[in-house]
């Protein structure tokens, strides 16, 4: 059985997703503790949430102080003290399918027996995931969208043992954030976004690859008359071209030569400082 009333929520990763998950659930009004292995990855996270709570309030879109929000986010470097009074659990660790299960695992042991688990992957399996604890019926995907303050959907992933009340709790807890939860019944490699996004990315790499267009070319293509918010190498960028390449990677496809090039020379895009674009000087895209 999991727990009737979510209260404190605990989000294991503080990377580009984790910390931005961790700010949506303290401005959904949950207590929230962000953790990661080493004290400094944390606290680029947390100081990643102060910049975006600042933002939010210099725009007037908070209804309280940024300051109260904050005061909502703890930080913790150890499993335990992170997670022993947590009624939710969002692991956003790196897609690494031991790691994540390694830490389910240890959630047995660490997390309270009612407590919801679930995890951001973008595309490993729920299932399998859910396998590496005793209460696989607990265990959901949420996967969140980059960046996770700004953008409204959640997919809420069944794995073959989901209960539909972890399911529908996970679903009520992003209503609680101001998001809009669908359901994914179905455990499918890159759930449906990633299904229909990759792609968008991974063809303008293998053109790209062929040498049959220019990153800013498309991306302008894309941005001006096809009017999306990012064009495909921009979104990639701020992404991880490594997201993409691995998803595609595990679902057994072949890549584009492009993608075995950035990720090889550690190019994952915008945390990396580098990727399509130049991103150690500023933003680094530029249509002009
Ligand atoms: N918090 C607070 N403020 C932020 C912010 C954040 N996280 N990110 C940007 N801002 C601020 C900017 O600094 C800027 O402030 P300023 O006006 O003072 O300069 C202001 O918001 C406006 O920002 P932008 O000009 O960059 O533009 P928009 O707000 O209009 O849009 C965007 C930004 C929402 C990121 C938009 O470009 C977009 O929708 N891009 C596509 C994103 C997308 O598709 N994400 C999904 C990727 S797939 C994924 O995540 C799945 C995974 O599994 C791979």
């Amino acid at each position: 059985m999991v727990v009737d009333t979510i209260e404190r929520v605990a989000v294991l990763g503080a990377g580009s997703m984790g910390h931005g998950i961790a700010e949506v659930a303290a401005l959904g009004g949950y207590d929230v503790t962000l953790r990661d292995v080493e004290a400094d990855l944390v606290r680029d996270g947390y100081e990643q949430i102060e910049w975006s709570l600042g933002k939010l309030e210099e725009k007037g879109a908070l209804d309280e102080s940024a300051e109260a929000v904050l005061d909502r986010v703890d930080t913790a470097t150890e499993l335990d003290a992170a997670v022993h009074d947590a009624d939710l659990v969002i692991e956003a660790a790196p897609e690494n399918m031991e790691l994540k299960r390694e830490i389910f695992g240890d959630l047995d042991e660490f997390a309270p027996a009612d407590a919801i688990l679930a995890t951001n992957t973008s595309s490993l399996s729920i299932t399998e995931i859910s396998e590496a604890t005793d209460r696989p019926g607990q265990v959901v995907g949420t996967h969140f969208f980059n960046p996770p303050v700004k953008m409204d959907l959640v997919e809420v992933v069944y794995g073959d043992h989901t209960d539909d009340a972890t399911a529908e709790a996970a679903a009520a807890f992003a209503e609680a954030c101001d998001k809009t939860p669908i359901f994914v019944r179905k455990d499918v490699n890159g759930f449906v976004v990633n299904n229909v996004l990759v792609p968008f990315m991974e063809e303008a790499a293998w053109m790209l690859s062929a040498d049959e267009t220019t990153i800013r070319e498309t991306d302008a293509a894309m941005v001006f008359r096809g009017g999306y918010p990012m064009g495909p190498f921009e979104l990639a960028d701020f992404t991880g071209i490594d997201i993409g390449y691995h998803a595609r990677k595990e679902a057994g496809r072949e890549v584009p030569p492009v993608w075995e090039e950035k990720v090889e020379a550690g190019h994952y895009g915008k945390k990396s400082g580098k990727g399509y674009y130049d991103h150690e000087d500023g933003d680094g895209v530029d249509y002009e």
